[in-house]
């Protein structure tokens, strides 16, 4: 079967994913889903995304053993043990424990992704592996893969479409159909890959997270192929 390859461009728009029947792979890169793949490559059991703080905050009160992790204007919320970088997910930090995580955009992503039978997370740092299990899962189950891009605060996110197109040319060549969408986040990837640091780094949110110290984290979040994890979202768990 040619699987049918979309990208939906805000999070607001998983449910058209979901209502496709798509297999979904969520992203955003800086920062939410590379620090889940680097949590659980790092030894951590599980990690919870929730939209808000206060449900964050509430679901701790009945697992005083979880760890709290995210952030809001890109800093670690009032309470919460850990922020979004993913250089603070250690094996330190969070080997063996359960995070409950909400970050601005890309906890919403997942969330909003729940509607589809399968749920994966990508970024960079896993884009071979997340591009196979996606195509075998889609080529298996005749259905089509769609990325679900977090953006930013319901907006375009320029970072997460040149991810996507990451992805997408680690998909089989000749096995995919792609949109109109998937192409240009194809071309743009393209055009940025030989540079890709510095094209990630002229999006609106990674000039943010520059302005506030976190320069590290994108450069952490550019390594392509640093791990062979995909996380899978279910039952509103994250795990690999
Ligand atoms: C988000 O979910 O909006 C991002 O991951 C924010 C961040 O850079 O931490």
């Amino acid at each position: 079967m040619i699987v049918p390859v979309d990208v939906e461009l805000v999070a607001q728009d998983a449910n058209k994913a979901s209502k496709r029947g798509d297999l979904v792979i969520v992203i955003d890169v800086v920062r939410a889903t590379t620090s889940i793949i680097t949590a659980l490559s790092n030894g951590a059991k599980s990690v919870i995304p929730v939209q808000t703080v206060k449900e964050a905050m509430q679901l701790r009160r009945m697992h005083l053993d979880y760890l709290l992790t995210g952030e809001r204007e890109g800093v670690k919320p009032k309470g919460f043990d850990l922020d979004n970088s993913p250089l603070s997910l250690t094996k330190e930090n969070v080997e063996g424990k359960n995070l409950i995580m909400s970050t601005t955009n890309g906890t919403k992503a997942l969330v909003q992704s729940r509607g589809s039978k399968w749920v994966l997370v990508g970024a960079f740092v896993n884009a071979e592996a997340v591009a196979k299990k996606s195509n075998e899962i889609a080529s298996k189950n005749n259905v089509g893969i769609s990325f679900v891009l977090a953006g930013q605060k319901n907006h375009f996110a320029l970072e997460d479409f040149i991810c996507a197109g990451g992805v997408i040319d680690k998909l089989p060549k000749g096995a995919v159909e792609f949109s109109d969408k998937a192409i240009g986040a194809l071309l743009a990837y393209n055009g940025a890959k030989h540079n890709l640091q510095e094209n990630i780094r002229k999006s609106k949110h990674a000039q943010e997270l520059l302005k506030i110290g976190f320069g590290k984290d994108i450069e952490f979040a550019c390594q392509i192929d640093l791990y062979s994890i995909v996380p899978c979202y279910k039952n509103g768990v994250t795990q690999v």
